[in-house]
């Protein structure tokens, strides 16, 4: 589900930007640490500022990202048209990521799950497209704010079916992704670090 026009604003501007460098990448950094550099793909990019942090604060050798709205995808390939970085945008949805299997070293969702109405599909692409071994970081946001009345009244969010963070960690053992660190801020939104079992 794409943004309506007032979260399109919040997602779009500096306020934005500073949460999403200084709490939200610090914290899956502290779970996670960086990556040994490697082939990255973010989900639900938004105009790009998680695939550039992926970049320069975890470590990426390169990364692919896309949004399900043109309009996001225009502006993130915006933000890099003057720099030569490997990074990679199209327009495509979550639920059926054009990317062959096993193809990432690491997924990132800076808070796009909970946009999409059929969430466990899309962790089920996310373990589809992770090599083996291959991590999942996740910043979410949870069912107490998305039935909160007044973000509910602002917003438009699916509204069957939302997460906490116990269920979303299920979700993630039943799709094959073996949760290593989670944290969750007041029931409100959650960090997680998750990591695609390896072949026996
Ligand atoms: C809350 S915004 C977050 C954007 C960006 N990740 C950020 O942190 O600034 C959610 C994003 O998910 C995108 N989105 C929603 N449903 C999607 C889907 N099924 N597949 C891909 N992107 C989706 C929206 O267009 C929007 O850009």
């Amino acid at each position: 589900m794409i943004l309506n026009r007032i979260e399109f604003a919040l997602m779009n501007n500096p306020v934005r930007t500073a949460v999403q460098r200084h709490c939200e990448v610090r914290q899956l950094l502290r779970m996670g640490g960086p990556l040994k550099g490697g082939h990255v793909l973010e989900i639900g990019c938004g105009r790009g500022v998680g695939t550039e942090l992926i970049l320069t604060h975890f470590g990426a050798d390169s990364v692919d990202a896309f949004d399900l709205d043109p309009k996001m995808v225009a502006l993130a390939e915006r933000r890099f048209e003057s720099r030569r970085l490997p990074v990679r945008f199209w327009v495509g949805d979550a639920t059926r990521i054009s990317a062959r299997d096993n193809a990432y070293d690491a997924v990132f969702d800076f808070g796009i799950i909970h946009h999409i109405p059929d969430w466990r599909q899309a962790l089920k692409e996310v373990y589809r497209v992770l090599k083996p071994g291959g991590v999942f970081y996740a910043e979410e946001v949870l069912r107490p704010v998305i039935l909160n009345p007044v973000i509910r009244r602002l917003l438009d969010h699916p509204l069957e079916d939302r997460f906490d963070s116990g269920r979303f960690l299920k979700e993630l053992e039943i799709t094959g992704l073996e949760p290593i660190q989670s944290k969750d801020l007041f029931g409100a939104f959650a960090w997680f670090m998750a990591r695609k079992k390896a072949a026996a």
